[in-house]
Formats: structure tokens, sequence, C-alpha cells
């Protein structure tokens, strides 16, 4: 196999429709996951600090009451991407999400470059949660006459990234090396692994020398972000369905105050604020729309519960267009709500982290304003969950590729849950929250996802071109109106210039392609169109992200990749 052939080299359909031989030893997930299940986690991972947060950001710098229009737009966006989910997920039901997708459509490294950037929307989603997490916990707290520290309530001014990284590295690189060694404990050990066990432990021992030496730098760390990230990774290592029940609780809250919300706020809309409805203009809609496109990330995140679920074919597009739906209808009242309650002028200012609780405020419902801010944080616990949760997922299934070290994919024996991926993912992200501000993390969370959304679309085409006859539970449906207006065009020229059957038969067939294809398209175009429109410097922070992960993949993932093994027999 060359080089080229090998970086492009494919898992088949059928192989992860079998659940993959790979899967064959060791214990496996539990599965128990209902269609509700399902719902649950989607809307759990959906309503988070978009709506709770960044709304009233987004309509008071940037769009007005245009705000709607906004929610509509990634609404819309969100939509054509998750319908693309829906398909690959229908006809590929394991837990790797976009990452797996993208193993069988166009090849390892895309795959492996996408696994890379879900840790983007994953982990680093899950930092910049944790952040609004805890600012919203330290309001009730404020509330409450309780304070913390100074030095305990936020992300530092600067931070020595250079030692981090090093303490990061070779704390992980030096618990990998032990776990892969761990024989010399038991004596059955040659010379080369007690060396190998040596060596790990003297990388681990200089990683947490540097890690306590970073520690004594630091001017202030984001103590509550930290501590809800490592809380929520000892719920995870103890299983699914004791995550899944939580959710559930979690999901009632917030849901509960966004109805009272939106049944309290709807008698109170006066017209007149929304005029002008476009302060803006069309530009500031946009802006607005990429922004509360992170509101609506996380719909994804059901598919890698696909491994977990009783019947994943089904309940996984259901679940995710379901959740979808349901949100966007949600966000788009609560923004409506919102800025026609009061002006968006008064959505600005001091108290811009807690809009619905500053509408209701203005209303004269003072007394309601504890109760969001307690829906909120159940509501942002939610989306940490899912994330965390996903996150871990990802990385198991690319570990049982061989991409990552197998410690990734090594699930526990008794609570079935990946737990060495969950231990060191949570630190990781626990680390990042603490350390980092909200708005760098926001960012590179959405060119992460927005990315994963573009090649999720692509892989549906290829495979319909490719493998336009196997089963889907699931299919892209046609765009409205396309393919009845096309083959109305179609009559009209058979009539006037008197086509050819072939000639007929052949525009047929490329107006039902282009009807079913305008979805994926306008998918991939729109989630384009949003990455453009984020910062520069973001865009620079992507590329050397996703530079370092290509290192890694030549030299190890490339090597240690099972279908290396198995394509080269
Ligand atoms: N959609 C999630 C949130 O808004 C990420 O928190």
């Amino acid at each position: 196999m060359s080089l080229f052939q090998k970086l492009l080299r494919r898992k088949s359909v059928q192989d992860l429709q079998n659940g993959g031989a790979d899967d064959a030893e060791g214990p496996k997930l539990h599965k128990v996951l209902t269609a509700r299940d399902v719902f649950n986690h989607g809307v759990a991972a959906i309503i988070g600090t978009g709506i709770f947060v960044l709304t009233g950001v987004a309509a008071h710098d940037h769009a007005g009451p245009g705000i709607i229009l906004s929610f509509l737009l990634a609404g819309f966006a969100c939509a054509f991407v998750s319908f693309a989910y829906a398909e690959l997920a229908s006809m590929i039901p394991v837990s790797g999400s976009a990452y797996t997708y993208t193993y069988a459509t166009l090849g390892e490294i895309f795959a492996w470059l996408i696994g890379w950037d879900l840790l983007l929307e994953y982990a680093v989603g899950a930092s910049a949660v944790a952040v609004g997490w805890s600012a919203y916990l330290q309001n009730v707290m404020k509330a409450l006459g309780l304070h913390l520290p100074q030095f305990l309530s936020h992300a530092p001014e600067s931070v020595p990234w250079q030692a981090v990284l090093i303490a990061a590295g070779t704390i992980t690189v030096g618990v990998i090396g032990l776990f892969r060694s761990r024989a010399a404990l038991t004596g059955r050990a040659g010379a080369r692994t007690y060396l190998t066990g040596l060596a790990s432990a003297a990388l681990a021992g200089f990683g947490l020398v540097k890690a306590w030496e970073v520690a004594t730098h630091l001017t202030s760390v984001d103590l509550p972000a930290i501590l809800i990230v490592l809380f929520i990774n000892f719920w995870l290592v103890k299983g699914v369905t004791h995550t899944a029940k939580m959710t559930a609780v979690f999901v009632a809250i917030k849901l509960a105050v966004i109805l009272f919300f939106i049944g309290v706020g709807i008698w109170h809309i006066d017209t007149t604020n929304y005029h002008p409805f476009l302060p803006f203009g069309w530009h500031g809609v946009f802006t607005g729309a990429a922004i509360v496109f992170f509101a609506y990330i996380g719909f994804d995140a059901v598919t890698t519960l696909a491994e977990e679920c009783k019947d994943p074919q089904k309940d996984v597009p259901k679940g995710v267009i379901g959740s979808l739906i349901v949100c966007t209808i949600l966000y788009i009242l609560v923004a409506a709500i919102m800025t026609g309650a009061m002006s968006y002028l008064l959505l600005g200012g001091s108290e811009i982290a807690a809009p619905m609780a500053r509408v209701l405020d203005h209303l004269g419902y003072w007394w309601a304003s504890p109760f969001v801010s307690i829906g909120a944080i159940a509501g942002i616990t939610s989306v940490l969950i899912v994330l965390l949760f996903g996150q871990s997922r990802i990385m198991m299934r690319m570990a049982k590729d061989g991409l990552i070290s197998p410690i990734f994919g090594k699930i526990h024996e008794k609570y079935r849950t990946p737990v060495w991926s969950i231990g060191i993912w949570g630190v990781l992200v626990a680390l990042t929250a603490g350390l980092l501000p909200i708005s760098e993390l926001a960012e590179l969370t959405n060119i992460g996802t927005l990315a994963a959304f573009v090649l999720v679309c692509v892989g549906v085409m290829i495979l319909r071109v490719k493998e336009p006859d196997r089963p889907r539970k699931f299919k892209c449906p046609d765009f409205p109106l396309v393919k009845p207006a096309g083959n109305l065009a179609v009559n009209c020229l058979t009539k006037v210039f008197g086509l050819k059957p072939e000639t007929e038969a052949r525009l047929r067939s490329f107006v039902a392609s282009f009807a079913w294809m305008l979805i994926p398209i306008l998918g991939a175009g729109m989630s384009m169109v949003f990455m453009f429109s984020l910062p520069a410097i973001t865009w620079i922070r992507f590329a050397i992200w996703m530079v370092l992960g290509l290192v890694i993949y030549m030299f190890y993932g490339r090597v240690h990749s099972k279908l290396n093994k198995t394509q080269e027999k």
C-alpha cells in the first residue's frame, strides 16, 4: 500500500454495521437507552449557556430584535446538518459520531482530523460551559450574601502556557506508559517492560513537579469551574443509566424555567419594542446568528450514544431531529419575548449574563429571578454532562481503531464505562476551564463544531453516490418543492424543444439528485459562512491545533491503525 492509499483507507460500512471486528474482545457498553432517553440527552446538550447567557449579548450588541431571525437562521443551518447526521447515524450506529462517519466516507486521515477537531467541540466546549456555570453559581452565591475569594473566582490574567503544556504532556504520556507496562508489577515482564515502567514513572514525576511549579505561580483560578468538571466526571464513571436519570431531572428543571418564562412573558409583548426591527441591518442578523450558533451545539452529541441505545438506527435519528426542533421553537419564542417585553437596549450592561432574569425583573416578577438562575445552573450542568460524555466516547472509538493509545478504549469491568478516557480528559478539561476565559473557549468550540458539520454533510453525499443501495432507516428528505418544480421545467423543455427520451431521463435523474442533495449542500454551505464570520485569531488557533493533530497522526495513528493490520494481510 502506498502512503497515499494508507492515509485514505476507509472502514467499510458493512463492518461498522456488524459492530466491527475490533469490538469483539473485552466488556461491552450497556445497551439500555430508549428513544426518550435519547431525546432527553439532546435537549440536555442543547439548552444551556447559549440561551441563558449569550442571547442578551447578541441582541444588545449585534442584532437587536432581529435576534429572532438570527435564531431562525442558525436553527435552519443546524436542521440541515441534523438531517445529515441522522442519515449517517441510521446507517452507522456506533459511538464515534462525525469521526466514525468520516472514517467510512473520506478515509482515515480525515477521520483522525475530525476526531481531533471534535476535541474542540466537546472538550473545549465543556470548558467554556463550565466557566458559564461558575459565573451563574457566583451570581446566586452573591444574592445569598456569600462571596468566593477573588483568587478562586476567575481565570488568571496570564498563564505560563509552555510550562502547563509540558506538565500536561509529560503526566499524560507517563500515565499511559505506566498503564502499558503494568505487567512489570506482576513479575511477568521482560526487561524492556521494566525499563518502560521506570521511564514512565520518571516522566510522570517530572510532570507533577512542573505542575506544582505552575500552580505556585498562578495569580487566580476559576475553582467552581474546575470542581464542577471533576464532579461530573466522577458521575460519568459510574455509568450511563445513572447519568441518564440525572440528566432527565436537569432537563425537566430547565424546561420548566423556560416554559415559565414564555408563559409569563408572552402577555407582556409590546410591539413598539420591535421598532426598529433590524437596528444593525442584515449584517447584525448574521453576526448574531454566528454567536447564537453556540446555543444549538450539542444536538449532534446524541449520536455518540449510539452504542448504548436499544435500537440505535431508529432512536438516534428521532432524538437528533426531535430535540433540535423542540429547542429551535423554544429559542425563537424566548428571543421574541425577550426583545418584545423590553427594549433590546436594556438587555446589556452589568447583568448581561442573566438576560432572562433581567426581563422578569423589568416586568415586576422580581421573585422569579432566583428561580431562573437555578434553572440556568441545572441547564448548564446537563450540557456539561453530555459534552463530557461525548468526549470520552469519541476518544474510546478512536482508541479501538488504534489511532490513539488503547488506554482510552479500556472499559471498566464493573461500571462498563471508559474510565481512563473519562479520567484523563476530565482532568485536562478541568484545567482549561480553570485557566482560560469563556470568549476564547467559545470561539474555538464554534469553529471546531462547524468544521465537523461540513465534513458530515460531505460524507452523506459521498455515501449516497458510492453506496446508493445500502439500506438507510432514515434518509435526508428532498428539499420542498424542488422536485415538482424541476420536473415541471423538464416537462416544459421536452414540449418546447422535443428532447430525446434519454436526455429527458438524464434531466429527471439530475433533478431527483439535486432535490435531496440540496439539504446537505445547504448544511455545509451555511456552516462555512458561519466559519468565515469568526475572527482571524480563531482561524490561526484552529490551524495550529489541526497541524499538531496531523503530526500526532503521522507519528502514532498512521502506524498503529487497526486497518494497517487488517488491510495489509
Ligand atoms: N448549546 C450548548 C449551550 O448553549 C453548548 O450551552
